[in-house]
């Protein structure tokens, strides 16, 4: 299903005929005094952005930086072992090529979005050749167009006190933990030019289980960097649930061995959790605010994140309310633009952390 294949030189034609990019470019950002603050960006629906023009202009007017919200995913693009369908992550690439924006990957490794024939795999050989050979055809598809990947996401259990080291899956169960740096090198080998980031979530808040789930994600860190294995980033999903602490002390010791490590710091798929919230929207929509303010100062005191990313930019889209509807059934308001597209305190507390998107 190759209907359509941008190259690198097409689709930066495009990007250039757009003329997005030149006002993008370095120089624009260094004279609006913006260079040292993270792009802002959000996941993106395929869908969406053909049929709703509200949110294809939100996206183009606010976002320096896109990534498909499940384009990318393995159940998505591999529904069996013959095919690759890139339709989806060929329109959001286009749309991002058009406007001059950038554009990251999510993601190559993941228990969340395995087709049923590849978790039925059970030998190594064959999970390494699947494994490898899928990073290197999606890889290189994009090779110059993303310039950054979730190339591991989610390896730790939710508690990893509670089950073995990894979260089980068909790549951890037949290749152990050499899965990651297999996937890592195997992406670095595709487009050596490519950020690679190792994504997790729930690693910001108060609570010995979230303590356990930094250690984890330290350990492999480290595993990777001390054998040499391309890793370049850490990112950090930041679904914030808004009644959970986050742990300034500990959030701020795990950033800083990240720090000595030499990776950089992303914040890959902010949005926050208004279940607990009261009802009436202002509450909620600053209560929201202030949720992502504490997170993002307690990030930034240590490690401006090179990138911000939201999990998508309006509330008319949020996988939010796939697991945590609110009692009274009143709609979520997770993210920084309510579903008329208008912006919400998050917004502006985004703003204060990101570049301007133009
Ligand atoms: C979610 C998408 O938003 C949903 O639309 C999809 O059905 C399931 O996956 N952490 C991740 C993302 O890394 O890939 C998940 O995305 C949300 C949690």
């Amino acid at each position: 299903m190759t209907h359509f294949r941008p190259t690198r030189r097409t689709m930066l034609a495009g990007a250039l005929a757009g003329s997005g990019l030149l006002a993008r470019g370095p120089s624009a950002l260094a004279a609006s005094g913006g260079a040292a603050r993270a792009v802002y960006g959000a996941a993106v629906r395929g869908d969406a952005l053909a049929n709703d023009p509200a949110y294809a202009k939100a996206i183009a007017e606010r976002c320096r930086t896109i990534v498909p919200e499940g384009g990318l995913k393995w159940a998505v693009i591999r529904p069996n072992r013959e095919t690759f369908d890139f339709t989806e992550a060929d329109r959001i690439a286009a749309f991002a090529g058009r406007l001059g924006l950038g554009l990251r990957g999510h993601t190559l490794a993941w228990y969340g979005a395995m087709p049923a024939w590849a978790e039925a795999i059970t030998s190594r050989v064959e999970a390494e050749r699947v494994l490898t050979g899928h990073i290197e055809t999606v890889v290189s598809r994009y090779a110059g167009l993303i310039t950054s990947w979730d190339v591991v996401n989610e390896p730790i259990p939710d508690d990893p006190a509670a089950s073995e080291g990894l979260r089980p899956f068909v790549w951890s169960r037949t290749l152990g933990a050499d899965y990651i740096p297999i996937a890592f090198r195997a992406a670095a080998a595709a487009d050596p030019a490519a950020r690679l980031v190792l994504n997790e979530y729930d690693v910001e808040f108060v609570g010995a289980r979230f303590q356990r789930r930094r250690d984890a994600l330290l350990g492999i860190a480290r595993g990777l960097v001390d054998s040499g294995v391309p890793l370049h980033a850490i990112g950090l999903q930041a679904h914030l649930p808004a009644d959970r602490a986050i742990d300034r002390d500990g959030l701020q010791a795990f950033l800083r061995e990240i720090r000595a490590m030499n990776l950089d710091v992303l914040v890959t798929e902010l949005d926050v959790i208004d279940a607990s919230l009261p009802g009436d929207v202002d509450t909620r929509d600053r209560r929201v605010a202030e949720t992502a303010r504490a997170f993002l100062s307690t990030v930034h005191e240590v490690v401006p994140p090179s990138a911000i990313l939201t999990w998508g930019i309006s509330d008319r889209y949020t996988w939010v309310p796939m697991y945590f509807t609110r009692s009274d059934g009143l709609p979520n308001r997770p993210l920084p633009l309510d579903a008329t597209m208008r912006a919400k305190p998050l917004m502006a507390v985004i703003e204060q952390f990101t570049r301007r998107a133009a």
